[in-house]
């Protein structure tokens, strides 16, 4: 599978996912600076992604700061505290650049080793995570063929390669276990429309996309299976913070009885955290909701809130499954199977 993100010769290329799906884009990045920038605007995003895209910052920095075979290690700190900020929310971000400092002491090359063997990784972690993901979804509601109602993008953009809930529904369609898939289109950028569409129109998977308003009826008008879904950071309770609407999304699959499973790395789960209070959920600019195709759509005059995640708390989870394990917060696994019982609409 082609990969989103690669290392080029001392510098970072990736796909610009800000111009999907009309342009196939890529970015060749060769300062911090522009890493900065990619991963602010969300040209790379998905916690995954911008995981990889830091540590391999990290062995650009350490390569820009050697200078005749001297590594200066002050400067790559600073530039990896500054990529670490990039966005707060997703903990993979930090874990990744944590990684590859760790190998600072024994030069660019090692850090380099590193930032490699994490993008090298990245598939098999994912791919692992979605068969047992898989797994979980067939005995929680039976032999598919499963309409599954997915939110914002956890697919090979997200991740370098495969996805996670993304890569969930891979693995269900190639043994055509994939009914539909229902797509909220993810105000206000738009990953579910701009790139979940465009993977699954690639992958031939069938789907319809919906405005995120419509998801919740779709689910409660008996449409859906199973709510599927990433993270950007999970507390060691089992809360999920994920993209903006997730939280409804779980609210409306407990009220329905259907599973509403969270798949993602392990490097997503925040050891730090017992409950979701106190991840920093990150705030975006007031132009991405008053204005659409360039366009203002609200008041000059009118205030914005727009985060950019919410938090799932851990009883509405009914399970989080990674590349080596099914956490299920608060109970065993056969009691959060047994709360899935549908409700006729
Ligand atoms: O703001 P984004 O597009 O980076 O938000 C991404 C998400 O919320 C994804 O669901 C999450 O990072 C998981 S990606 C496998």
């Amino acid at each position: 599978m082609e990969r989103s993100i690669t290392w080029d010769d001392g510098a970072i290329r990736t796909l610009d996912q800000r111009a999907l799906p009309d342009e196939h884009r890529t970015l060749r990045l060769t300062t911090i600076d522009e890493l900065i920038e990619a991963i602010a605007t969300l040209a790379i995003r998905g916690a995954p992604a911008i995981g990889v895209a830091g540590a391999l910052g990290v062995a650009l920095a350490a390569r820009l700061h050697t200078v005749d075979g001297r590594l200066d290690e002050t400067a790559v700190l600073a530039d990896a505290k500054r990529i670490a900020t990039a966005r707060p929310t997703a903990v993979n971000l930090t874990w990744a650049v944590e990684r590859a400092l760790f190998r600072l002491p024994q030069g660019a090359d090692a850090v380099l080793d590193e930032a490699l063997a994490m993008l090298d990784g990245d598939e098999r972690t994912h791919r692992a995570a979605s068969r047992r993901a898989a797994d979980l979804l067939r005995q929680q509601c039976g032999k598919g063929p499963l309409r599954i109602l997915t939110h914002c993008n956890t697919g090979r953009l997200a991740t370098t390669a495969w996805g996670t809930a993304l890569g969930t529904i891979r693995e269900l369609a190639a043994s055509g276990e994939v009914q539909e898939v229902i797509v909220g289109e993810t105000r206000p950028l738009l990953q579910g429309a701009r790139l979940t569409a465009w993977e699954l129109v690639e992958d031939g998977i069938p789907h319809r996309l919906c405005v995120d308003s419509a998801s919740a009826w779709a689910i409660a008008s008996g449409l859906v299976d199973c709510v599927v879904v990433g993270a950007d950071r999970i507390t060691t309770r089992g809360d999920v913070a994920n993209k903006i609407g997730t939280y409804a999304l779980a609210v409306a699959a407990q009220r329905a009885g259907i599973p509403f499973v969270v798949v993602a790395p392990e490097s997503t789960v925040d050891e730090r955290l017992l409950d979701g209070s106190g991840i920093m959920i990150e705030e975006r600019a007031s132009d991405e909701v008053t204005h659409h195709g360039g366009r203002r759509m609200a008041p000059e005059a009118t205030p914005v809130f727009n985060p950019a995640f919410d938090v799932t708390p851990s009883d509405l989870v009914t399970a989080v499954v990674t590349e080596s394990r099914i956490l299920v917060p608060g109970g065993d696994l056969a009691d959060r199977i047994a709360a899935c019982t549908r409700v006729v609409p």
